[in-house]
């Protein structure tokens, strides 16, 4: 019985310890963007915790973090009220019209020099947090800004909203206290997202804001798990027993709680420095994982804030400068099809050239025809246009009505437009495919995504090379890169000397690449940057995954039966082994991505765990993204700029700026080869 008593209390402090440790990296990974263990750690605490809590229900506390991964669905939503109406924002347009904001207010306050906060207008869906003893009580969507809907267990399963404020190991925890943020999808896990679902036959999403909505609204919160939302806090609704004068306490005060606060915003600024920001922040715009719409100019003092008040629907004391639009309207011109690295054919809109925040998009993504059948797109309609960051534009809707005797809608073709073969629609998938993997478009797209910076990172291999190499018969299969010399590309159309010798030095150099890196740049259907890697952390090297079977290759979490099915066939295709072989012949040396790693097994004893790191110039030994993976693996934080922050700085041939600034901060600087003797 004492043992009993005695193990129970042993296993209630497991679980208290699990919790805070879970609580401490989750934080760490989603708030800092600082982790300092694995996933996979992660999730094995995680796991012994959700054990522990099955066996001991009454170890279940309210804010353990295994409610995160979602509760029972529910049938409906219920609503609540706000205490405060969540108000809207005044738009301006124009920096003439921002500073007409700054003149009402100097007015009405009678005072000359105000004093704002601004920071991103984050492009999402606002939603009410409310702690109660610090505890996360409710979670409400603003609706229609009275009253929302009550998305409790959704909101639980965002890893960047803490559910206990006294988590961060703060002590004094406001009895009420109701925050405001913005739940969105940054544009990195939106186009995995969507990439997912196309593979799934599933609708695509318009946009992140869309994607984020979608989630939030899902009655059963184990979906809402599984999508990659995130929150920023930017405002507060009641709260007792906390006093906050100005904006930039607010935001102080919040991070100390663990809520995730953007990191663009600037403090106590005058107008006139808030207007520079806002060009900053624009020019700043596609570089930011996330989306944003503009900039939020607040009043920074909350007295002041309260004695210019509100009007119907929106503050006085604040205002939305916006951006002008990402979105456009065109008409679509024609329809074409581009044939894919693995013969998948997508439909492209020729669109009447449109200018686009700034670039002229004349071709912008149908997906599928699936898509296009759900839009009812035809050529002739007017189509919303989206471009975002480096993506591809998109057609996301077609607006207005059609007039009589319009274009037929569109049929995929027949006949593959490149190699003339047939095209077959694959059982259950929604794309249609040229099944002749000899096409010279496949070919190509086939070598574009073998060189691409995750592949075989070759420099110089563009749309148009490989376009000339496959046509003039010089590449038939990926494997004849490897045997490419200077005279064949001499006989190409505009290849001149010095790059035909920069290509050849750039595919030699090629030649030792990691598992991963190989398996991704085979371009094997479904196998992507993650596949790849889990794979190559489950098998040694290619040999061994050569020998597995479907079932042992599905059994990695993470790979469903889809992906081990097309890795399978791959493997064993003749063609594919012929090819392998062919490069293996040519001298590609593939390595087993662990190789390398310093330390492995005791991450903190190396002396770049926990450190920032920068890497600059061009590296000879080994690629940039090589040396990333081989930094992170060691815990460090790998970042692009250089500050006072920055731990070391690793420099290859030619470093330009970035090396100066290192020796003007007085960072340490490590060259090349000293770092690769570290790693040895
Ligand atoms: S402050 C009373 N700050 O914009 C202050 N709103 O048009 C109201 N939004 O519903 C909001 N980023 O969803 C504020 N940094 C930010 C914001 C932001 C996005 C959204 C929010 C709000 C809408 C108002």
């Amino acid at each position: 019985m004492v043992a009993k008593k005695r193990e129970y209390k042993e296993i209630k402090k497991e679980a208290h310890s699990l919790k805070e440790k879970l609580i401490e990296h989750s934080h760490r990974y989603h708030v800092l963007d600082d982790p300092i263990i694995s996933d996979a750690e992660y999730d094995r605490l995680m796991q012994r915790l959700i054990d522990i809590e099955d066996q001991y229900e009454e170890l279940v506390l309210p804010d353990s973090p295994t409610k995160r991964v979602g509760a029972p669905p529910l049938k409906a939503f219920t609503t609540a009220v706000h205490s405060f109406p969540m108000l809207g924002l005044d738009n301006a347009f124009s920096d003439q019209e921002v500073l007409d904001f700054n003149d009402r207010i100097k007015k009405n306050l009678n005072q000359e020099n105000i004093l704002y906060t601004v920071e991103p207008k984050l492009d999402g869906v606002a939603v009410e947090l409310v702690y109660e003893n610090g505890l996360l009580t409710t979670a409400i969507t603003r609706g229609d800004g009275t009253s929302g809907e009550v998305v409790t267990e959704n909101i639980r399963t965002i890893g960047s909203i803490p559910l206990n404020l006294s988590g961060q190991g703060n002590t004094e925890v406001p009895e009420l206290l109701e925050v405001r943020g913005e739940v969105i999808i940054n544009r990195q896990d939106f186009d995995t997202l969507n990439k997912q679902r196309l593979e799934n036959n599933e609708n695509l999403f318009a946009n992140p804001r869309n994607a984020a909505a979608g989630s939030l609204r899902q009655l059963d919160s184990k979906v809402t798990a599984k999508r990659p939302l995130d929150i920023f806090i930017y405002g507060a609704g009641d709260m007792l027993g906390l006093n906050i004068r100005s904006q930039n306490e607010m935001y102080n005060k919040f991070k100390k709680f663990g809520f995730k606060i953007t990191p663009h915003i600037k403090s106590r600024v005058t107008i006139h420095e808030a207007l520079a920001w806002y060009k900053e922040l624009e020019a700043l715009r596609e570089q930011l994982p996330y989306e944003i719409d503009g900039m939020v100019i607040k009043v920074d003092d909350i007295e002041i804030q309260k004695f210019l008040g509100q009007k119907a629907r929106s503050p006085k004391w604040a205002i939305a400068y916006k951006f002008p639009a990402m979105e456009e309207v065109t008409k679509i011109e024609g329809i074409i099809i581009q044939v894919g690295r693995t013969g998948t054919l997508t439909p492209v809109a020729l669109l009447e050239p449109v200018n686009i925040g700034g670039v002229t998009v004349k071709r912008a993504s149908l997906h599928n025809s699936d898509e296009i059948d759900r839009m009812d797109i035809r050529v002739g309609d007017s189509v919303l246009v989206i471009r975002a960051g480096d993506v591809i534009p998109k057609v996301i809707k077609r607006l207005g009505q059609r007039e009589e005797n319009y274009h037929l809608p569109f049929k995929m073709p027949d006949l593959c437009p490149v190699c003339k073969s047939v095209i077959k629609k694959i059982e259950g998938e929604v794309a249609y495919k040229c099944i002749n993997v000899a096409c010279p478009a496949q070919i190509k797209e086939r070598l574009k995504h073998f060189v691409s910076r995750d592949g075989f990172d070759i420099e110089g291999i563009g749309d148009k090379l490989s376009k000339q190499l496959v046509e003039q018969g010089l590449i038939n299969s990926v494997a004849d890169l490897f045997y490419l010399q200077e005279k064949d590309l001499l006989k190409l159309e505009r290849v001149g000397e010095k790059s035909a010798i920069n290509i050849v030095k750039a595919i030699k150099s090629s030649k030792d690449i990691s598992f991963k890196r190989f398996v991704y740049a085979l371009g094997i259907n479904y196998t992507g940057e993650t596949a790849a890697r889990l794979l190559a952390e489950k098998y040694k090297d290619f040999n061994q995954l050569a020998k597995a079977t479907i079932g042992e290759i599905e059994d990695i979490d993470g790979i469903g039966p889809i992906t081990s099915t097309s890795v399978y066939n791959f493997i064993k295709s003749s063609e594919n082994s012929l090819i392998i072989d062919k490069m293996i012949d040519a001298g590609v040396n593939i390595f087993n991505d662990k190789t390398y790693a310093a330390n492995s097994d005791n991450l903190p004893d190396n002396v770049f765990f926990n450190k920032k790191v920068v890497l600059t110039g061009t590296l000879e030994t080994m690629t940039r993204k090589e040396a990333k993976d081989i930094l992170i693996h060691c815990g460090a934080k790998v970042t692009s700029s250089v500050s006072s922050k920055t731990d070391f700085v690793i420099v290859g041939k030619d470093a330009g700026s970035k090396l100066v600034k290192a020796k003007d901060l007085k960072v340490k600087i490590i060259e090349e080869q000293v770092f690769k003797l570290m790693l040895e």
